[in-house]
């Protein structure tokens, strides 16, 4: 793909279920262009709307967590027609490939700062909606250093302005899944400082309330298995 205002040319960084993603340049800016593919199995007409309406969503939800004081790319260009959204290349690697890699201290030390990321996007109303660590990029220093780390959220197609509690707790409760799943080792080291990150915005009455409300959700799935 070439674009208006890139130079050079474009290479494809990930093609996903619904999205490719291709790094190329932005008005001299290294740049990340999302393209929501056409799905060729539903009514043309249907799925225009649909991308048109996950690419703009995207696009507000990027910009209002940014606002929330959350580390997210820049925003460069939306073209809802074309369901593509060019933004910030961010620098970094994909949280799920650097957990094993982190010492001790830099484990905590990345979790808290998730925490803190979380709190923010939560206390602006805003719920990220797929907060795995495929979707969180690590920029490290590779010496396992707790001082160089920079966290940034991305992939926002499923964020929701919301003021639920039970919004924020399915937010949690999808990261402490994914950590036992995919990083078992550090998972409740992890877990554990990312509550204390979360504390350190929000204080500690609302920690007790989402936790509660985790352990609320975690309840509902073990009765729902059962039955
Ligand atoms: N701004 C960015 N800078 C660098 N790499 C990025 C950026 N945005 C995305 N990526 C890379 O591309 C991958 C896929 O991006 P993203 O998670 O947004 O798409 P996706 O999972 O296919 O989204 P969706 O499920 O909404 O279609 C990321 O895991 C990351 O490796
Ligand atoms: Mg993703």
């Amino acid at each position: 793909m070439r674009s208006r205002a890139g130079e050079g040319g474009t290479r494809v960084v990930y093609r996903g279920a619904e999205a490719d993603l291709l790094r190329g340049r932005w008005c001299g800016l290294d740049a990340v262009f999302k393209f929501r593919r056409p799905f060729i199995y539903r009514l043309k007409v249907l799925d225009d709307a649909i991308r048109r309406q996950r690419t703009a969503r995207e696009a507000e939800m990027i910009h209002d967590a940014k606002r929330s004081g959350a580390h997210t790319p820049f925003l460069y260009f939306v073209d809802m027609g074309k369901a593509l959204i060019v933004m910030q290349w961010v620098n970094g690697r994909r949280l799920k490939e650097t957990v094993s890699s982190l010492s001790s201290e830099g484990l905590e030390h990345v979790f808290a700062e998730l925490g803190g990321e979380v709190a923010r996007l939560h206390a602006s109303g805003i719920m990220h909606g797929d907060l795995t660590t495929s979707n969180i990029l690590l920029d490290y220093d590779n010496k396992g250093s707790s001082n160089n780390n920079e966290l940034t959220l991305i992939d926002f197609g499923l964020a929701l302005r919301t003021t639920r509690l039970e919004d924020r707790a399915v937010d949690l409760r999808l990261v402490k899944e994914t950590l036992t799943g995919a990083h078992s080792e550090v998972a409740s080291k992890a877990y554990a400082a990312l509550l204390e990150g979360y504390r350190g915005e929000v204080g500690p009455g609302e920690v007790r309330a989402v936790t509660r409300q985790v352990a609320e959700i975690e309840r509902r799935g073990r009765y729902a298995r059962v039955e």
